[in-house]
C-alpha cells in the first residue's frame, strides 16, 4: 500500500534542566526510535501513559523541536527533517495540528476570523474580502457560525474552541492533521461530537490522521492502526481491531483491561504498581519489566525489538501472547 507518512527511527533526548550546578550530562530519553507509517486518509492512533512521549513526538514531527535522528517521509518529500527552512514552510501549510488545550492554543486578542484564517494570510495575495469570505466558509464547516468570525475565543465553550482550532488547522487544505489529545480537556458529553467531525472531516476530505491520546476508548473509536507507546518506544502495534481482539504486549493488555470496570479486579490491573522506570537512566532491558507479570531474566538483558507476529501485527516482548493461569 502507498504510505503517505513514513516515519522511522525517530529519537529526541532532552538536556535534564540546568540546576544550580549545572555540569549534568543527564538527559530525558523522551523518543527512543519510534518507527511507523500511515496510508493516506488513514488513521494511526498513539496511545500511552502521561510522559511516554507522544507529544514529543508531534512536536518533532512539526519541527517545533528538533530531533536528534530519524527520516519523516511526507508525500514527495524524501525528508521533512532535512528540509531548509524556506522549504519547509511550504510543507507546514500541508500538515496542520489539533492540541489538546482549546484555551491556550487560541490568541485571546484575535478574532475567530483572523485566527482561522492565519495559516493562509501569510501568503500575501489574499484580499480581505476573501479572507471574510473563507472564515465564513470554514466556520461552517465546522458546525459554527459565520456570524461568530467577529468574536473572541473567550465567547466559546470549549467544545466550540475545538472546532475553531480545527477550522485553522483546515484553512490550508493540509493532507495530514496531527491530532494531540484534541478532546481530553473537554466534556465527555462533548468529547464524541468533536470525534465524529474529526472523522467526517476525514471521510470528506481525505486526510491523513495521527490521532494521539492517552484514553484507550478514544483511540480505538478514531483510529484503523494503533500504536502502543511505553518510556519513548513502540511496544506494539496493528490494525486496531486486532489489537484489541488479540493483544499480546502485556502492556496493551493491562490498558485495556483497565477500559472495563469488571476486568478491574483482574490481579493483573489489581497489582499493577504503576511504576515507570526513570526516563533518565534509561534500564538496559525492557522498560515494562518493573510491571510485567510475564517477566523473565531475560528480559533484563536487552529491549525486545518489534518483531511482526501476524498480518499488520507488531510486539515488542519476549515473551508475547496470551495470559496463562496466574496472571
Ligand atoms: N521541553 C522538554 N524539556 C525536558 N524534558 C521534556 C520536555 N518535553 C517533554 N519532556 C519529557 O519528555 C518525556 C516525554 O514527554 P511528552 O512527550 O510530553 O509525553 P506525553 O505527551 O506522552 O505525556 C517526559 O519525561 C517529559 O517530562
Ligand atoms: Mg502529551
Amino acid at each position: 500500500m502507498q504510505m503517505h507518512i513514513e516515519v522511522s527511527g525517530l529519537v529526541k533526548q532532552y538536556p535534564l534542566k540546568a540546576g544550580l550546578f549545572a555540569r549534568s550530562r543527564e538527559r530525558v530519553h523522551a523518543v527512543n526510535g519510534v518507527s511507523f507509517s500511515i496510508p493516506k486518509g488513514q488513521t494511526l492512533g498513539i496511545v500511552g501513559e502521561s510522559g511516554c512521549g507522544k507529544t514529543t513526538t508531534a512536536r518533532l514531527l512539526l519541527r517545533v523541536v528538533e530531533p536528534d535522528s530519524g527520516v519523516f517521509r511526507f508525500e514527495q518529500v524524501e525528508n521533512v527533517f532535512a528540509l531548509p527552512e524556506e522549504e519547509l514552510k511550504k510543507v507546514r501549510s500541508r500538515m496542520q495540528y489539533i492540541f489538546q488545550d482549546p484555551y491556550n492554543s487560541l490568541n485571546p486578542k484575535m478574532l475567530v476570523r483572523d485566527i482561522v484564517t492565519e495559516p493562509i494570510r501569510y501568503r500575501g495575495n489574499v484580499t480581505r474580502r476573501e479572507l471574510e469570505r473563507k472564515a465564513a466558509e470554514l466556520l461552517e464547516h465546522v458546525g459554527l457560525s459565520p456570524a461568530d468570525s467577529k468574536k473572541y475565543p473567550h465567547e466559546f465553550s470549549g467544545g466550540q474552541r475545538q472546532r475553531i482550532s480545527i477550522a485553522r488547522a483546515l484553512s490550508s487544505r493540509p493532507s495530514f492533521i496531527i491530532c494531540d489529545e484534541p478532546v481530553s480537556s473537554l466534556d465527555v458529553s462533548i468529547q464524541s461530537q468533536i470525534l465524529n467531525l474529526l472523522i467526517d472531516l476525514q471521510q470528506e476530505l481525505g486526510i491523513t490522521y495521527l490521532f494521539i491520546a492517552h484514553n484507550l476508548a478514544v483511540v480505538f473509536y478514531m483510529s484503523d492502526t494503533l500504536a502502543v507507546m511505553y518510556t519513548g518506544k513502540i511496544v506494539e502495534m496493528g490494525l486496531a481491531e486486532e489489537l484489541y481482539r488479540n493483544p499480546l504486549h502485556p502492556y496493551t493488555r493491562l490498558l485495556i483491561k483497565t477500559l472495563d470496570p469488571e476486568a478491574r479486579k483482574d490481579p493483573l490491573v489489581k497489582n499493577d504498581s504503576g511504576e515507570v522506570p526513570s526516563l533518565i537512566h534509561y534500564p538496559a532491558g525492557c522498560t515494562f519489566f518493573p510491571r510485567c507479570p510475564r517477566r523473565q531474566p531475560k528480559c533484563l538483558e536487552a529491549f525486545p525489538a518489534l518483531e511482526t507476529k501476524g498480518l499488520n501485527h507488531q510486539v515488542a516482548c519476549y515473551f508475547p501472547g496470551q495470559e496463562k493461569g496466574n496472571e
